[in-house]
């Protein structure tokens, strides 16, 4: 089946997908509103640049059992999942990966456990996205690649609390989709980068393709 998706680039780690429905993963953005016209909500983890405005937007939301507990003890229909299960919403296919980072629901304060950080692929119109959450690398990265072909990767680069773009570089190859769009980098001081050496030296020694999207730009997949 071959269609398309939009996938609109709202800052941070926050990403819209737009086909039959619309899906918006991490709803945090620094400055800015969030789109309103949204089916669906994925949550990564619940670190604050992550969870964001979850709890506001009230939509149909997935993410790992303890921040989908949470949000649900705040009146958010949530499901529920967990790392390498998979459940379909509204005809999209979200499948849960791991990611190798700590969660902390800060917003529910001192001593509420987030449970796990994850990463998601995303399936919608025949197009497969995975957006990676904030993770170090991993080798498994290569059975995302080989069980679930995303079309499109998603993955940090500010360093700090995630990879830096000398492991993003590992990553992409790990997972060989064959465009790569770097997130969380930027935002703040602290993950300051330059994604243009990313870009070429990537685009210099495999065949896949780097957009550097800037807050509001809107891609088509594939
Ligand atoms: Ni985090
Ligand atoms: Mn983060």
């Amino acid at each position: 089946m071959f269609s398309t998706m939009e996938l609109t680039f709202l800052g941070h780690a926050c990403v819209l997908l737009s086909g039959k429905k619309s899906v918006l993963i991490d709803p945090f953005i620094p400055e800015g509103e969030l789109p309103e016209d949204v089916d669906l909500v994925a949550v990564t983890h619940g670190h604050a640049d992550h969870l964001g405005e979850a709890v506001r937007l009230h939509r149909p939301t997935v993410a790992i059992n303890e921040v989908a507990k949470y949000l649900a003890e705040q009146g958010v229909p949530a499901e529920g999942m967990n790392h390498g299960g998979a459940i379909t919403l509204d005809g999209v296919l979200f499948r849960m990966t791991h990611a190798i980072h700590s969660s902390w629901i800060e917003e529910a304060g001192p001593g509420y456990n987030g449970g796990g950080a994850a990463g998601f692929v995303i399936g919608m119109e025949g197009v497969s996205v995975y957006h990676a959450g904030d993770t170090a690398l991993f080798s498994d990265m290569k059975l995302i690649g080989e069980l679930y072909h995303p079309d499109v990767a998603l993955l940090p680069i500010g360093g700090r609390f995630t990879m830096a773009p000398e492991e993003a570089m590992i990553a992409a190859r790990f997972i060989g989709a064959p465009l790569v769009i770097p997130i969380h980098y930027n935002t703040w001081p602290k993950i300051r980068q330059d994604p243009g050496p990313f870009k070429a030296a990537l685009e210099k020694t495999t065949d896949i393709r780097v957009e550097i999207l800037r807050p509001g730009d809107t891609i088509s997949i594939p």
